[in-house]
């Protein structure tokens, strides 16, 4: 099974190369970012894109909880 990493603030400028170079290397990539700045056209369309805010400490939490996360970028 692929080793998922999770790329925080991933719709912007570092994250978004980040998630693009963890694809191509193999990666199940999930994306979680705001869109304070970034844009959600930034996310390669094979990432999985959640539009969240990570002060948001109980969706966090639920977040954790429905997906496997082997990893985090932040
Ligand atoms: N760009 C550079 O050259 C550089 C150099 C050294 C360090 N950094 C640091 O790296 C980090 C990213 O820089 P960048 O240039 O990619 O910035 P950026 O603004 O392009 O990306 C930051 C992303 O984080 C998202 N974000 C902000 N607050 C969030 C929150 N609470 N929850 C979820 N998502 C949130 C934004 O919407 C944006 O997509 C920053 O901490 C920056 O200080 C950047």
């Amino acid at each position: 099974m692929k080793k998922s990493v999770l790329v925080t603030g991933g719709a912007g400028y570092i994250g978004s190369h980040t998630v693009k170079a963890l694809l191509d290397a193999g990666y199940d990539v999930h994306v979680l970012d705001n869109l304070a700045s970034g844009a959600r056209e930034a996310v390669d369309s094979r990432a999985k894109f959640t539009k969240l805010d990570v002060y948001q400490k109980e969706e966090l939490r639920n977040y954790f909880r429905n997906n496997r996360i082997d990893a985090v970028l932040h």
